[in-house]
């Protein structure tokens, strides 16, 4: 296991180019998921491990090292209220005359959450030609090209009901004869992927979004990144956008934010 002084310049390292606050008990799954990367590297030992990341000009080392530290649970519409809650903005939206829509799914992982919401808007405008964009981006190279290749295995597959996984994916077999699902294009043309650092605001985006998705990501961020974080969504929502946080994150504790809030874990900017 990784020594605590070694571990120590770890959750420096990571809160200060991720926001995420490493706690004490992640120690061992640290040690594992860094040994991993470390086998590859053929380096034995932890801090030669560190002193290798410090020391590559490149930045490419950063980026395996989140790779490897991040934690990518997902599945398709998970917390359903919130695709449900989707459906009702939508769909008022384009009662009210909507002649665009821009979507962000901060943390998207491996996109499940980016194309649950693409399936979601979807299902409301069918073939009817609309300008609609879902933006999906993480911290993770690894993720992102997961979602670029937008193929899931039957596992991924648990929460998409037969009607839906007809309607949007084709099934086949892989070369290890695994059943895999692969994502429509039509989804995928509403879709860009970014990667993107949520601990490092502002962004360099246009704003005026209609919808961010930020959910169970939060969770890994000390009040003052979650903070400034929920500034930076409110400056680039539009007046009437909504933010979706997880279940398990409220902004209940956060001071001077200017969200209000719809129902649990939904927030508007008035
Ligand atoms: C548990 S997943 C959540 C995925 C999805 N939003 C959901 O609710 O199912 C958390 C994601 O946040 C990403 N992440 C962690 N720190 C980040 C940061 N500083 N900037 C961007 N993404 C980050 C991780 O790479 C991971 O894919």
């Amino acid at each position: 296991m990784i020594d605590n002084r070694t571990f120590k310049k770890v959750q420096n390292f990571i809160y200060n180019e991720v926001g995420i606050n490493l706690t004490d008990a992640k120690r061992a799954l640290v040690s594992s998921r860094l040994r991993k990367r470390m086998m590859t590297l053929n380096i034995d030992n932890y801090s030669d491990y560190i002193h290798y990341v410090e020391n590559d000009r490149s930045g490419g080392e950063i980026v395996q090292l989140f790779n490897a530290i991040s934690t990518n649970v997902t599945h398709f519409f998970r917390e359903n209220d919130h695709f449900i809650k989707l459906n009702e903005l939508f769909k008022k939206a384009l009662d009210g005359g909507a002649f665009k829509y821009r979507i962000w799914s901060a943390a998207s992982s491996s996109g499940e959450e980016p194309y649950s919401i693409a399936m979601t808007i979807k299902d409301i405008l069918g073939n009817k030609n609309f300008d609609v964009k879902i933006l999906g981006t993480d911290i993770s190279t690894k993720v992102l090209n997961m979602c670029l290749r937008g193929e899931y295995t039957e596992k991924n597959m648990e929460k998409v009901d037969v009607q839906t996984r007809t309607k949007y994916f084709t099934r086949y077999m892989d070369n290890e004869n695994n059943t895999i699902y692969k994502i429509d294009d039509s989804l995928k043309k509403m879709m860009l992927f970014k990667r993107l650092n949520l601990s490092k605001p502002p962004f360099p985006m246009k704003g005026n979004l209609d919808v961010i998705f930020c959910r169970n990501v939060m969770i890994y961020f000390d009040d003052i990144v979650r903070s400034r974080l929920i500034n930076e969504f409110y400056r680039l929502l539009k007046p009437g956008g909504h933010l979706f946080v997880g279940h398990s994150e409220s902004l209940a504790g956060l001071k001077e934010h200017e969200f209000r809030l719809v129902k649990a874990s939904v927030y508007i900017k008035d």
